[in-house]
C-alpha cells in the first residue's frame, strides 16, 4: 500500500468502531446487546434510506455544466446571466422520464423532462421543461388525474391501456401532444440525442421595463435519434438504465454533449392577434411567424460523484427564477408554481434549498428561520425581523408589470373546451402532415399508437379513432384499421 491514509471508520457521531460486522452478544450465538449502539446506528440508518420518489419523473440521470452566451440578447432580455457574449454560468442538468417509477426502463414512451438550474450572480433559474413542444393539458386541474391514467389501475396495480386513452379521448386538447408522443420523438434513442423546450410561454423584460412573451427551444448538436417502438421496447428489457449509461460514459470519456439555444418572441400585441391563447400550451408558435433566435449553448461536462446526494436531491421549480425573466399568466405554468416547492418540502424537507445541489451562490434570508434540518448556520445573530438597525437593501427595480397584465372579470369556473377557439385539430394537422414529409414517420405513429390502443376497450377504441378522425379522415382510418387489425371485434 503507499502512504496513503486509510480513514477510521466510526458510528454517525465519530466514535471508532472496533468491528463493525461483529454485533455484539450473549456467547457465540446468544442474543443481542442493546447496549451495541454501532449495530443500532447502522441499522436505523438503513431503515430510513428511502425517501419519496419525486410523484412523476421518478427515473432521472444528471449532471453538471455551463451555460455560455453567444449571442447579443440585450435588446430582448435585462437578465445579468444574459448580459454579455461570452458569459457563462455554471449549471445542472436532470433528465427524466415521467411515468415511471425511479426503476422503470429509460425506453418508455414518454416526454423527457429536461431541467436545468442555472446558479446565477443573482440566485437560481430553473429550466424545467421537456423535450416535447406542447403538453396535456391546459387547465391544471387535469394534471393529477391525468397522470393516474398514465401510472398504475388502483385495482390491479397494472398500467391500464383503457384507463389511458379514456382519459385521452375525453380530453381531446391532448390530441396535439399525443401525436407527438406517439411518433418516433416518443422515444428518444438517449438523452444527449434528444431537444428541450419550454412549451410555456414566459416574459421576457427589456431594460426600459417593457417587455415580450417567449418560449424557449434547445437544439441537441448531437442530433436527433431515435429508437422505433420495436426497438424500444426491447432496450427495455436487455438494458433499462440505456440513457443513464449513455448520458455517463459519454461525459466520462470527454464527450460533452451540448444544446443550442433559441429564443421565439411574440409581442404581446402579436398576442392579441393570434388565433389561439397566448397561455395555451397546447400549442406551437409556427416558425415563419416568430422565428428562431439563437443566444446560448448549454455544454454537460461533469458526472455526479454521488447519485442520491446530487441527482435525487436535486429540486427544481418554475417558480426558481431571476429578475429580467418572469412567468406568465399560463395557468398551467402558475400552477407549477405553487407545486414543486410543495412537493420539495414534502420529499426533501422544508430546508431543501440548503442541499448543496439546490443552493444557490448567494442566499441571504434571515427573515426565513429554522426546520427541519436547518444545517446552514440559521443565519447566525442576524435580525429575523426588518430591523431598523441592521438594515437590509430591497431590490427597487424589480416591479410588476402592469402593461398587459390588467385582468377584468367575475370569479368563474372556466372550463377551456376542446374546439371552442376552432383551432383545437389545426395543428394536430399540420403535424400529420410534415410527419408526411419524412420516410415512414406517418406509418410508425399509426403503429405506435395501434400497439398502444388495440389494449383498450372498443368503446374507448371508438372514440379515440373519431378524435383522430378530426386531425385528418385519413389519418383516423389508419389508426381504426391498425387497431381492429391487432384487436379483432370478432374475438371480443
Ligand atoms: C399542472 C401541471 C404540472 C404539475 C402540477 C407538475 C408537477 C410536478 C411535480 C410535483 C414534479 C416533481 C418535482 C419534485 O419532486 O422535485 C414535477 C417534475 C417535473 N415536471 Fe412537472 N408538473 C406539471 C407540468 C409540467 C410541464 C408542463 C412540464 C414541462 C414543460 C413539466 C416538467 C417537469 C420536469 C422536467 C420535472 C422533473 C424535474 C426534475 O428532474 O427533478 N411539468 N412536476
Amino acid at each position: 500500500m503507499s502512504g496513503k491514509r486509510v480513514p477510521t471508520y466510526t458510528t454517525t457521531n465519530g466514535n471508532p468502531v472496533k468491528d463493525p460486522l461483529a454485533s455484539q452478544r450473549i456467547g457465540k450465538h446468544g442474543p443481542l446487546l442493546l447496549q451495541d449502539f454501532a449495530l443500532i446506528d447502522l441499522l436505523a440508518h438503513f431503515d430510513r434510506e428511502r425517501i419519496p420518489e419525486r410523484v412523476v419523473h421518478a427515473k432521472g440521470s444528471g449532471a453538471y455544466g455551463e451555460f455560455e452566451v453567444t449571442d447579443d440578447i440585450t435588446d430582448l432580455n435585462c437578465a445579468d446571466f444574459l448580459s454579455k457574449i461570452g458569459k457563462k454560468t455554471k449549471t445542472f442538468t436532470r433528465f427524466s422520464t415521467v411515468g415511471g417509477e425511479k426503476g422503470s426502463a429509460d425506453a418508455a414512451r414518454d416526454p423527457r423532462g429536461f431541467a436545468t438550474k442555472f446558479y446565477t450572480d443573482e440566485g437560481n433559474i430553473d429550466w424545467v421543461y421537456n423535450n416535447t413542444p406542447v403538453f396535456f393539458i391546459r387547465d391544471p386541474s387535469k394534471f393529477p388525474v391525468f397522470i393516474h391514467t398514465q401510472k398504475r389501475n388502483p385495482e390491479t396495480n397494472l398500467k391500464d391501456a383503457t384507463m389511458m386513452w379514456d382519459y385521452i379521448a375525453n380530453n381531446q386538447e391532448c390530441c396535439h401532444q399525443i401525436m407527438v408522443l406517439f411518433s418516433d420523438r416518443g422515444t428518444p434513442a438517449n438523452y444527449r440525442q434528444m431537444n428541450g423546450y419550454s412549451g410555456h410561454t414566459y416574459k421576457w423584460i427589456k431594460k426600459d421595463g417593457s417587455f415580450n412573451y417567449v418560449q424557449i427551444h434547445m437544439k441537441t448538436d448531437q442530433g436527433i435519434k431515435n429508437l422505433t417502438n420495436d426497438e424500444a421496447v426491447a432496450l427495455s428489457g436487455t438494458n433499462p438504465d440505456h440513457a443513464q449509461e449513455d448520458l455517463f460514459n459519454s461525459i466520462k470519456s470527454g464527450s460533452f454533449p451540448s444544446w443550442t439555444c433559441y429564443v421565439q418572441v411574440c409581442t404581446p400585441e402579436q398576442a392579441e392577434k393570434l388565433k389561439w391563447s397566448v397561455f395555451d400550451l397546447t400549442k406551437v408558435w409556427p416558425h415563419d411567424q416568430f422565428p428562431l433566435r439563437r443566444f446560448g449553448k448549454l455544454t454537460l461536462n461533469k458526472n455526479v460523484q454521488n447519485y442520491f446526494a446530487e441527482t435525487e436531491q436535486a429540486a427544481f421549480s418554475p417558480s426558481n427564477t431571476v429578475p429580467g425573466w418572469e412567468t406568465s399568466a399560463d395557468p398551467v405554468l402558475q400552477s407549477r408554481l405553487f407545486s414543486y416547492p410543495d412537493t420539495q418540502r414534502h420529499r426533501l424537507g422544508t430546508n431543501f434549498a440548503q442541499i448543496p445541489v439546490n443552493c444557490p451562490y448567494h442566499a441571504h434570508t434571515p427573515y426565513h428561520r429554522d426546520g427541519q434540518m436547518a444545517v446552514n448556520g440559521n443565519s447566525g445573530s442576524l435580525p429575523n425581523y426588518p430591523s431598523s438597525f441592521e438594515p437590509l437593501q430591497y431590490r427597487q427595480d424589480i416591479n410588476l408589470h402592469e402593461k398587459h397584465e390588467k385582468w377584468v372579470g367575475e370569479a368563474v369556473a372556466y372550463q377551456w373546451v376542446v374546439g371552442t377557439d376552432g383551432v383545437d385539430f389545426q395543428q394536430p394537422a399540420e403535424l400529420w402532415k410534415v410527419l408526411g414529409k419524412t420516410p415512414d414517420q406517418q406509418e410508425h405513429l399509426v403503429y405506435n399508437i395501434a400497439v398502444s390502443l388495440s389494449g383498450a376497450r372498443p368503446e374507448v377504441q371508438d372514440k379515440t379513432f373519431g378524435m383522430f378522425d378530426k386531425v385528418d379522415a385519413h389519418f383516423g382510418k389508419l389508426v381504426r384499421d391498425a387497431t381492429l387489425q391487432r384487436s379483432p371485434r370478432s374475438k371480443l
